[in-house]
């Protein structure tokens, strides 16, 4: 089966299981960041080599992209922001913080619709995918999630430090 970075179904964050995930929000969500990383590598490669792109590539990355960043934005949501609203809920920032981040996941979900569509359209070898769009929107999509990780990862380090006991190196530097 073709596989591109960051869109293969089997590696990982979603290839951990619920339990170990569960067990080790931090270190699942390093690995989901990890994928998200890998999967705007990959986009950034298509973006690169427009207009003569891998037509097969761009249509496996139309199917695979809402899915597959649906999976992981729900597991942060699930594991981790819901660990830390069990353990630090009386942090003042914290309801604000993720709200924030959870406000940021829907933003970048509708923008991924839109660019799957659009690489659809590429795969397809449809006459209305312009590449200058495509490159746009592309560039547009994985710099808004690169952004999204910083802050994120930011962000949690703050709460993780300000609480005693806690490991904010789990997260990747
Ligand atoms: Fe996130």
């Amino acid at each position: 089966m073709l596989t591109i970075k960051g869109l293969a179904p089997s590696q990982g964050a979603q290839s951990r299981t619920p339990k170990v995930a569960a067990a080790e929000p931090f270190a699942w969500l390093a690995e989901a960041h990890k994928d998200q990383l890998a999967l705007c590598d990959s986009l950034e490669a298509i973006a690169d080599t427009l207009p003569d792109i891998d037509r097969e590539i761009c249509a496996y990355a139309a199917r695979m992209l809402g899915p597959l960043l649906r999976e992981l934005h729900a597991g942060e949501e699930r594991l981790v922001f819901a660990c830390l609203e069990r353990r630090h809920g009386d942090d003042p920032d914290l309801a604000a913080m993720l709200e924030e981040l959870k406000y940021e996941h829907c933003e970048d979900e509708c923008y991924a619709e839109e660019l799957a569509e659009m690489l659809a359209r590429l795969g397809a070898a449809d006459a209305s995918a312009n590449a200058e769009t495509a490159g746009y929107m592309l560039r547009g999509f994985f710099t808004n999630v690169r952004r999204h990780i910083a802050f994120e990862q930011e962000c949690l380090r703050g709460i993780l430090a300000r609480h005693e006991g806690e490991q904010p190196d789990t997260l990747p530097a």
